[in-house]
């Protein structure tokens, strides 16, 4: 029986020893170690042995055991081991190659636009307003001297909501809900850029939703050459020192005297060109002095306040600026055309 043992000793060791892989070494241990292996068995033959015989075969039995287990454990550490190394060499980075470039976003023009017009007008003491998109019918119009049933309305065509809310036509109701805030007393200086929605069908110039900026001034002595000379400045900082401005006369019911400002074609020079659809001027905005009756609605003494206002698109004027021939670039996102704009940054 000892002899028996110690055989089966060295051959587990020895296949333990060559054994190449975890799956293998494990099998060995079922096949010697386990219930119904050669070890278990040979066990099971000790009562046929006598009393003193026994604990010698016993302790034996658990040398076995115990010798081939750790020779197993041994062999184990050193296949995990191996199979670390091997999984360390198979993945190897290089790290000489190059990395994959990150896309890095840019600012969109309109917003490029929005912020110059911003400093420019900051530089000259102006604030920044807000009002809301969803806006009240009584600012919209009514404030603006647009009475319900005014035929002046039918030229913003609007998105309803209710009788009374509406998608904001125009940035315009910021003026009279800045100066109903200001309850009566100047001065006020601001621009106000925000979306405006008109039920307009889309095309190479006209957008139902677009942006504006809004400016209104309210002080005492405000007069009309104070437009036209802040109109004047903002023209020639932003389009440059060569070009002229002119004021025409317009209408708007918010406004009197109104007017709409234009400067001079860079393309011809003022000879006349497509751009300037053969003029030798582009439309840049619409401006006027405050209607009395505006100020009297916010809460104004007309008698001591003035003021003047002006609207713009900064599409248009992103589009004059750059050379931008159609509105709908600004709205689809494509990176071809916003990844032009990103240069200057
Ligand atoms: N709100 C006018 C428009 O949308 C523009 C404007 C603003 C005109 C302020 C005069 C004064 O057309």
């Amino acid at each position: 029986m000892q002899e028996r043992l110690k055989e089966l000793q060295a051959e587990a060791i020895q296949k333990v020893t060559q054994a190449v892989g975890l799956k293998e070494l494990n099998d060995i241990r079922v096949a010697y170690l386990g219930k119904k292996g050669p070890i278990t068995e040979v066990l099971r033959g000790m009562g046929k042995l006598s009393a003193e015989e026994r604990p010698v075969m016993g302790a034996l039995a658990n040398e076995v055991r115990e010798a081939i287990s750790t020779k197993i454990e041994e062999k184990q550490s050193e296949l995990e081991e191996a199979a670390v190394q091997a999984k360390l060499a198979a993945e190897t980075i290089d790290v000489t190659l190059p990395g994959r470039p990150v896309k890095v976003g840019s600012h969109h023009p309109l917003t490029k636009i929005i912020e110059e017009i911003e400093d420019l007008f900051i530089g000259m003491g102006y604030e920044i307003a807000e009002g809301p998109e969803v806006e009240q019918d009584y600012y919209n119009f009514e404030a603006l001297n647009l009475p319900k049933g005014h035929p002046a309305r039918d030229m913003q065509d609007s998105f309803y909501i209710t009788e009374e809310i509406l998608l904001r036509t125009h940035t315009s109701p910021v003026q009279a809900r800045t100066m109903e805030k200001h309850q009566g007393k100047g001065p006020i200086k601001i621009i106000c850029p925000g979306k405006v929605y008109r039920r307009d069908n889309d095309d190479a110039t006209h957008s139902h939703q677009f942006m504006q900026i809004e400016g209104l001034v309210v002080g005492e002595n405000i007069r009309m050459s104070d437009l036209k000379g802040t109109l004047e400045v903002f023209a020639k900082k932003m389009f440059g020192a060569d070009r002229e401005i002119r004021l025409r006369p317009s209408f708007f019911p918010f406004t009197e005297p109104s007017v709409e400002m234009d400067i001079s074609c860079k393309m011809c020079g003022g000879h006349g060109c497509s751009v300037c659809k053969h003029t030798g001027w582009i439309e840049i905005l619409g401006a006027g002095m405050v209607h009395p009756n505006v100020l009297e609605m916010a809460g104004y003494d007309a008698k001591k306040y003035s003021g003047f206002a002006f609207g713009m698109g900064p599409e248009r004027i992103a589009m004059l600026k750059y050379g931008i021939d159609d509105i709908r670039h600004f709205y689809t996102d494509d990176v071809r055309f916003l990844k032009q704009f990103a240069v200057e940054e």
